[in-house]
C-alpha cells in the first residue's frame, strides 16, 4: 500500500529501539524506503548492522563522518522522505526538538524538516516518571502543538521493573498511524470546520470571573487533526493555556456572549461545526465596575446566557453539527437528550466519572452517539487519536447525510 513512499526513521537510545527493527520489516514490506538516522546512544541498544541489513540502505548516524554525503546531509535528507518517525523518541530528542537543539544529525534532520511537507510522528518510550515530569509533558504539548504528531505511548510492564505509561507504541500501531498520515491524509480538503474550546469567563467585577475546568485540549487536538487532513479550519476559543495550533484561523473570546456572536459572525461558509466548548450556561447580571467588597452574606443574581449550539442548530443550513457533553451522571440519557434538543448529528458523551476522561488531561474516554440512534463505545486513547476517529466517523456520517 505503501509502495514508492519514502519514509525516514529516526531511532534515539532507549530499550524500545529492538521494536523499532520490526517498524523497519512492516514499512519495507508495504513498499517503502526507509532511511534509518541513529543517535549514538541508539547504537548501543540495536546494531546499525541490524538495520542496514532489513533496510538495505546504510544508517546514518553523525554530522560529519559519513563521508559518502556532502556537507549539507542533513538539508538532502530532510527534503527526501515523505513521513519521518522517531522510534523510539527519548526525552532526550524531544526536549532538544522542542527547544531547538541540533546538535547531532537526527535532531539537526528533524530541525531541517519542513512539517507543511513531510509530518512528523513522534514515539515516546520512558520510564513512567519520566513521561510524567513536567519538562517532558511539556516539551510534548510545544511539540504537538508545532504540529509533530505524538503517538501516545501504552501502559504497561516497563524495562525499568515498573508498570506505568511509558511503552512505546506497539510497531502495527506505528505502522497504522503512517498509513493513516500518507494514505488518508487530506481527506478534509476544500472542507471548512469551524471548532469551539475551552472554558468561558463571566465577570463578577474587575478581578473575579465564573468559570469551569475546561482545558481546551480536546478543541485545540480537534482543530490540529482536521488542519492535519487539510481542512480550513476556524478555532474560536475561550481563555486556556494553550498555544493556539499553527496554520487555523484562532479567534479567540473570553465571554460566551463574545463565543456566540463570533460563531454566528463566521457560520455562513462552514461546513462542519463541533462545540467542543463548555460554555458558562450563566452570567451574573450586572458585573460590578468596581472590586466587589465582603459584607457578610452575598448573594449572586445570575442570567441565562444563549445557548449557542441550540441557536445554530435553528440558523444552520448544510452544516453538520457535532455537539459535546460532559456529565457527571446518566451519560448516554442526557446526551441523547442534549443530541436531540438542539437538533445534532452527532455528541460525543464525556464520562466525567472515569479516570483519563474529561478536563485536563491528555486522554479521553467517550461515547459517540449519532441522529440515527446508534451508539459507540470508544475505549481510552489520546485527545488526538480520539480526533482522528471523530473526523473518520463525521465523514462517514456526513456521506449518508449528502447522499438522502
Ligand atoms: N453549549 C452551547 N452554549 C451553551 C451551553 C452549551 O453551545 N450556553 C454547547 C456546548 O459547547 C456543548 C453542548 O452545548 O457542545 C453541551 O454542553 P453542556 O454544558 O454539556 O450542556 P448544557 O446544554 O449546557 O446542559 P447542562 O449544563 O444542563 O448539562
Amino acid at each position: 500500500m505503501l509502495q514508492g513512499r519514502a519514509v525516514l526513521l529516526g531511532i534515539s537510545g532507549g530499550i524500545a529501539a529492538y521494536k523499532s527493527a520490526e517498524l523497519a520489516r512492516l514499512l519495507i514490506r508495504e513498499g517503502c524506503s526507509v532511511q534509518v538516522i541513529m543517535t549514538r546512544s541508539a547504537k548501543k541498544f540495536i546494531s546499525p548492522l541490524t538495520m542496514h541489513g532489513l533496510t538495505g540502505r546504510p544508517v546514518y548516524s553523525s554530522l560529519f563522518h559519513d563521508h559518502y554525503r556532502a556537507a549539507t546531509a542533513h538539508i538532502e535528507l530532510a527534503r527526501e522522505p515523505d513521513l519521518a518517525i522517531v522510534a523510539p523518541a527519548t526525552a532526550n530528542i524531544l526536549g532538544k526538538t522542542a527547544m531547538g537543539i541540533a546538535d547531532d544529525l537526527l535532531s539537526t534532520v528533524l530541525m531541517a524538516i519542513d512539517l507543511e511537507k513531510c509530518p512528523v510522528i513522534l514515539a515516546p518510550s520512558m520510564n513512567v516518571t519520566m513521561l510524567e515530569n513536567p519538562a517532558v509533558r511539556g516539551n510534548i504539548h510545544t511539540l504537538e502543538a508545532r504540529g509533530f504528531l505524538v503517538a501516545d505511548p501504552g501502559r504497561g510492564d516497563l524495562a525499568c521493573g515498573e508498570v506505568g505509561k511509558g511503552r512505546m507504541a506497539e510497531p502495527l500501531e506505528l505502522l497504522g498511524l503512517i498509513k493513516k498520515r500518507l494514505l488518508g491524509g487530506r481527506d478534509y480538503e476544500g472542507v471548512t470546520v469551524l471548532i469551539s474550546a475551552g472554558p468561558t469567563r463571566e465577570a463578577l467585577d474587575p478581578v473575579r470571573f465564573l468559570t469551569n475546568h475546561s482545558s481546551g485540549k480536546m478543541g485545540y487536538a480537534l482543530a490540529g487533526a482536521a488542519r492535519d487532513r487539510g481542512a480550513n479550519v476556524i478555532l474560536v476559543s475561550g481563555p486556556t493555556a494553550l498555544e493556539p495550533p499553527w496554520g487555523v484561523r484562532f479567534l479567540p473570546v473570553v465571554t460566551a456572549e463574545e463565543m456566540y456572536k463570533v460563531i454566528m459572525d463566521n457560520l455562513p461558509g462552514t461546513d462542519i461545526i463541533i462545540k467542543a466548548a463548555a460554555v458558562a450556561d450563566y452570567r451574573p447580571v450586572e458585573p460590578s465596575g468596581q472590586k466587589i467588597k465582603k459584607a457578610g452574606e452575598m448573594q449572586l443574581k445570575l442570567v441565562r446566557n444563549p445557548d449557542i449550539l441550540r441557536e445554530i442548530s435553528t440558523r444552520k443550513t448544510v452544516q453538520f453539527l457535532v455537539g459535546f457533553a460532559a456529565e457527571t451522571e446518566n451519560l448516554q440519557e442526557n446526551a441523547r437528550r442534549k443530541m436531540e434538543e438542539k437538533k445534532l448529528d452527532m455528541i460525543v458523551a464525556n464520562d466525567l466519572g472515569q479516570e483519563g476522561a474529561g478536563f485536563n488531561v491528555d486522554t479521553n474516554i467517550v461515547r459517540l452517539l449519532y441522529k440515527d440512534g446508534s451508539v459507540e463505545k470508544i475505549p481510552l486513547m489520546s485527545k488526538i487519536q480520539l480526533s482522528h476517529l471523530i473526523l473518520d466517523r463525521i465523514r462517514k456520517h456526513r456521506g449518508t447525510e449528502t447522499e438522502k
